[in-house]
């Protein structure tokens, strides 16, 4: 990749949105690196989140500050889930929030600080906020993480290797007890409204039942797989999305909070699928939330190279002027695609998508 800086770019921002994830230090160190030693610019940090857009708070990073990070979980930005401009919380002296448009400051905060480019690092949330503030006219490169892989327009978002392997390792832990104490051990992953990190990690560890948000369950298909494997291999492994619905339709929000991008927090179906299965089958079960291990420690090998790919083409995007832009991996390649093409549509996973086929051609049911 031949980085010739021909457009004079002088003053690159560099902000991470939403939840943190393993790899954004990555993907920093590569905007960053270059940026530095090739173009000779200076690339400014915007702390946490949108948040520092909106409030002024950035600060020039230096070689050192994006030096030994690539292995860093977390973001040495900081982030933040509850910053979007257009709609930003503002706490009133009587602790009451107002919900205000303060997309004006971010443009003035943009020009103030003379930045030629913005590079947004976040999910389908930074992504559509991003998509707006382009109109806004500023100049806008995305690279898509999340570790839940609901990023529409991209193969894989970075960060989702890791909460995989963290999954994985969970449902292999799970498998002691569950076969040592012959009992039925849920464990419930994030995902939000898809079912990524589930059916992953459950394949790759042998669940035997795998609940996601985009494929109906009926109870009765669970319990009898709990029960006929209860006879002959003693003990079951379920492996269930936080977003998974009730064959109802409904869904368990923990909270909502207006503060946040996606005001709805999920979480809790675990707890509520053991004691369903208990009850109907009296066999002993225990669930288990995984929660935010998934998000925290090291990037994954793949996720830091993943990360790194994707930074080295947002730095080249940036110098093509090939704004508005949002990095993706298609096959083996990484692109660049417009954001309007990602914004407001979310990846799921299909019925006929080839690790559900390959699942149920081993005996994993998803209890459809
Ligand atoms: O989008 C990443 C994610 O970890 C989801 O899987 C989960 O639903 C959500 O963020 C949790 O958000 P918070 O950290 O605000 O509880």
């Amino acid at each position: 990749m031949s980085l010739k800086n021909t457009n004079k770019i002088k003053r690159i921002g560099i902000l991470t949105g939403g939840g943190d994830c393993p790899g954004l230090n990555a993907v920093i160190r590569s905007v960053a690196k270059p940026a530095m030693t090739f173009l000779n610019a200076e690339v400014i940090g915007i702390e946490d989140g949108f948040e520092g857009m909106v409030n002024g708070k950035a600060k020039t990073l230096s070689y050192i500050d994006v030096s030994g990070i690539i292995n860093k979980g977390g973001t040495i930005l900081g982030t933040s889930n509850k910053g979007d401009p257009f709609r930003f919380p503002i706490e009133l002296k009587n602790g009451a929030i107002e919900i205000k448009d303060c997309s004006e400051n971010v443009v003035k905060n943009y020009f103030d600080w003379k930045l030629d480019a913005l590079v947004v690092i976040g999910g389908d949330g930074t992504m559509s906020i991003a998509e707006k503030l382009s109109k806004k006219g500023l100049n806008i490169v995305g690279v898509p993480k999340t570790i839940d892989n609901d990023l529409d327009g991209t193969d894989i978002t970075f960060g989702h290797d890791s909460a995989i392997a963290v999954a994985t390792d969970a449902v292999d832990r799970l498998q002691t007890t569950a076969s040592s104490h012959k009992r039925v051990m849920i464990l419930e992953v994030m995902g939000r409204y898809a079912g990524w990190i589930a059916l992953a990690s459950g394949i790759a560890g042998a669940a035997d039942i795998i609940l996601i948000p985009e494929i109906k369950f009926s109870w009765e298909k669970i319990f009898d797989m709990c029960l006929k494997r209860s006879i002959k291999a003693k003990f079951s492994i379920v492996v269930v999305a936080e977003g998974t619905k009730f064959p109802d339709g409904n869904l368990i929000i923990k909270e909502k909070d207006k503060k946040r991008t996606d005001p709805i927090r999920l979480g809790g179906i675990g707890e509520f699928v053991a004691q369903r299965i208990q009850q109907a089958t009296s066999l002993e079960t225990r669930a288990v939330i995984l929660g935010h291990t998934q998000r925290g420690g090291s990037p994954t090998a793949f996720d830091r190279i993943l990360a790194t790919k994707y930074g080295a083409m947002a730095i080249k995007s940036v110098i093509d002027k090939n704004f508005n832009t949002m990095v993706s991996l298609k096959g083996d390649k990484i692109i660049s695609i417009p954001i309007s093409d990602v914004v407001g549509k979310l990846r799921l996973v299909t019925q006929d998508n080839q690790m559900v086929l390959a699942a149920k051609s081993v005996g994993t049911s998803f209890g459809d």
